[in-house]
């Protein structure tokens, strides 16, 4: 029998798979994350950890139990894990790919239609009382049918942007640094950027990856583009959008996730024609228990040796 943490409560019947393990499981039962040194501390005597993306899984944590064989993320992002020092301790990392491929690419649809039409300050006004009758210039905004989606990144919640926005009738071009071998691919961010109508991202985050898009990238694009982040805040300046958006150089962007999250940079909720959620990308109630099964499974695999298919770190 193994003895595994789960640092934070799971949706409903989201813990079912660990309830049924047999193991022994310490609850935490918080809503969010503990201090890093309780974490430390909850961590000391576990063969495995199940955690939430908001719980940072470094060396302290991953070094404070020696039994420590496998961490379990609820997400399908893990740049809250140290892969390194998981690998110097042998410490397998599992995570949630592919279950939320349709509820984030829904919410990536959500931001761009919304930023396109400009749908926040429509329905603020509306909500504030200053809407005193139809007119026929009113937020107007653009269409996603007839434009061009640049995708940066091309996994598997991008090839679900990619035939969603297809739907609605828009064309696709995406950047990776290997070629796809599927219509579309460009080498060049640069020719993305001056190409897109709707410029979405998809990559994880990584040391390469962070600050990806900058001012520079930004003044590439056109100004009637709208550029999307459901992937990880720093990934993209906020500081460059706000700015952009500010001089009327970009028509309007949404974020699901921030840079420093929980706090969002008052430059990026001062800028106008922005739409902004609170990371809620994969939350669906299917998705979110699904989330959890894979997971568990996953951690479950590993401490009985075999090699589940959502290992991150072969
Ligand atoms: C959400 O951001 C995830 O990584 O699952």
């Amino acid at each position: 029998m193994a003895r595994i943490l789960l640092t934070q409560r799971l949706v409903p019947g989201g813990a079912d798979l660990l309830e049924a393990s047999g193991h022994e499981i310490e609850f935490v039962r918080r809503t969010s994350p503990m201090s890093h040194q309780d974490l430390v501390a909850k961590a000391s005597d576990v063969d495995a950890i199940v955690c939430l993306l908001n719980d940072l899984i470094d060396e302290a944590v991953l070094a404070s139990s020696s039994r420590l064989r496998v961490v379990g993320t609820v997400a399908v992002g893990f740049d809250n894990i140290d892969l390194d020092a998981a690998a110097r301790r042998g410490v397998a990392v599992v995570n949630t790919p592919g279950v939320l491929d349709a509820a984030t690419s829904e919410t990536t649809l959500l931001l761009i239609l919304a930023a396109l039409r400009r749908s926040s300050s429509a329905e603020l006004d509306l909500r504030a009382g200053r809407w005193s009758g139809w007119g026929i210039e009113q937020h107007m905004g653009l269409d996603l049918g007839g434009s061009i989606v640049g995708l940066v990144g091309y996994g598997r919640i991008a090839q679900a942007v990619a035939a969603r926005v297809q739907a609605f009738g828009a064309s696709v071009i995406h950047h990776t640094r290997h070629p796809t071998g599927v219509a579309g691919w460009t080498e060049s961010l640069d020719e993305l950027l001056e190409r897109c109508d709707v410029l979405s991202i998809h990559v994880p985050l990584s040391p390469s990856t962070r600050g990806l898009i900058g001012p520079m990238e930004i003044q590439r694009m056109k100004p009637t583009a709208v550029v999307v982040n459901t992937a990880r805040g720093p990934i993209l300046d906020e500081v460059a959008v706000a700015d952009a958006l500010e001089a009327g150089r970009l028509w309007g962007a949404g974020f699901d996730v921030f840079d420093g999250e929980p706090t969002v940079n008052p430059r990026l909720l001062a800028a106008p024609n922005t739409v902004l959620l609170p990371h809620v990308g994969s939350a669906t109630i299917r998705t979110r228990r699904e989330m959890c099964d894979v997971a568990i499974q996953g951690v479950l695999d590993v401490l009985e040796g075999k090699t589940p298919p959502n290992l991150v770190n072969a």
